[in-house]
């Protein structure tokens, strides 16, 4: 049954409602930048498609009275386990952009993960919230420019890097080549305005701007540069196997995200959820297990803690609050997924999540 057309950002009960209104929102073209997967998008179905498959195995007679959500990583206590993935241009879908998402998270008691691709400065989206936030760092080809962003978000007070792994070069989203997808002017990508070598930040060719500056060449031992550059932990975004999160620990890495971008890159890659249990296996006891892709409802958010993520982030569904009702839009889908998580978990029989029994969840 479709549910009626929130008329208040209170009125909406599903990311669903948020995004068909998100979507009469923004211009076509925005819209599609937002949804769109690589190639055949198999990977973007398959990320939401493959939490059906799992059934969860709840405990009856435990007193649940009182669930549990907080939870503390790196330093920072948050309300719930539930974070802001990091995605480009909130400008796009809210005149205040970035700086509305910061103060969604910080009302919510949830964590950003502000993109490198931020149509607004990293520094500013700092002072626009004091809630916790991470950067989501692109190595340039430019180490001076990289070595900069980093300088620039450890002195705004960032938590931690998010180092994206998966984006050598980027994936082919068919409805951006069709639509020639280009950012509106004004807007830009703030906080490349200054990097050398780049004529327009208007992001008018994604695809060239990561082709041309973005080091396809990144291995391991740029991860180390990294960790010798930073204090801060290091978190790799973008991994599904047990094996390169082995190497993730090996060089230093404090965390790791397993992602696939959101079915935008390899299309073809398997859906995040179905990655992370091999991974939490490996390297559950040594690093911060997250995960982000095709999370839409609070037993979604159960499904991943059960296998072994700590953290678990919202991309899109923010995107949609944003576009659909600007900051209380985004403060929205942070406050439903959490209270639908609540009610999953005092359902389930578990009011903790360090106790979650292994076998809460079968495929
Ligand atoms: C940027 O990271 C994108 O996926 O468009």
């Amino acid at each position: 049954m479709a549910a009626p057309t929130p008329a208040r950002a209170e009125d909406a009960h599903t990311i669903r409602a948020l995004e068909r209104l998100a979507r009469r929102r923004l211009s076509p073209a925005a819209y599609d930048y937002f949804r769109s997967g690589a190639d055949a998008e198999r990977t973007l179905l398959r990320n939401e498609r493959a939490f059906r498959r799992f059934a969860l195995h709840y405990r009856v007679l435990v007193d649940v009275a009182e669930p549990d959500l907080s939870i503390e990583v790196f330093g920072a206590r948050l309300a719930s386990p539930i974070g802001v993935a990091p995605t480009a241009y909130h400008k796009l879908a809210d005149p205040d952009g970035e700086r509305a998402t910061a103060r969604a998270a910080e009302r919510a008691g949830s964590l950003f993960i502000v993109s490198t691709l931020a149509t607004t400065s990293l520094e500013e989206v700092a002072a626009a919230s004091a809630g916790p936030k991470w950067f989501q760092l692109y190595v340039h080809k430019d180490r001076g420019f990289t070595r900069a962003l980093v300088e620039r978000a450890e002195a705004a007070g960032y938590g931690a890097l998010v180092l994206t792994v998966d984006t050598p070069l980027l994936g082919k989203r068919l409805r951006d080549v069709h639509n020639r997808f280009a950012l509106p002017e004004p807007l830009v990508m703030a906080n490349l305005v200054d990097a050398p070598g780049v004529k327009d930040a208007s992001g008018s060719a994604l695809q060239a701007y990561v082709a041309s500056r973005h080091d396809a060449s990144l291995t391991w031992r740029d991860v180390d540069w990294l960790a010798s550059l930073t204090k801060l932990p290091i978190v790799p975004k973008g991994i599904v196997r047990a094996d390169d999160a082995r190497l993730a620990v090996e060089h230093g890495a404090r965390g790791v995200l397993v992602s696939n971008h959101g079915g935008r890159q390899l299309d073809g890659a398997p859906a995040t959820i179905d990655a992370l249990g091999a991974v939490a296996e490996a390297v559950g006891d040594r690093l911060v297990v997250m995960m982000d892709g095709g999370v839409r409802w609070g037993s979604d958010v159960l499904v991943a803690l059960a296998r072994g993520a700590r953290l678990v982030f919202l991309g899109r569904p923010i995107l949609w609050g944003l576009a659909a009702f600007g900051e209380a839009g985004a403060l929205r889908v942070l406050d439903l997924l959490r209270e639908d998580l609540r009610r999953a978990m005092a359902l389930a029989g578990c009011p903790r999540l360090d106790s979650l029994p292994p076998d809460l969840v079968h495929a």
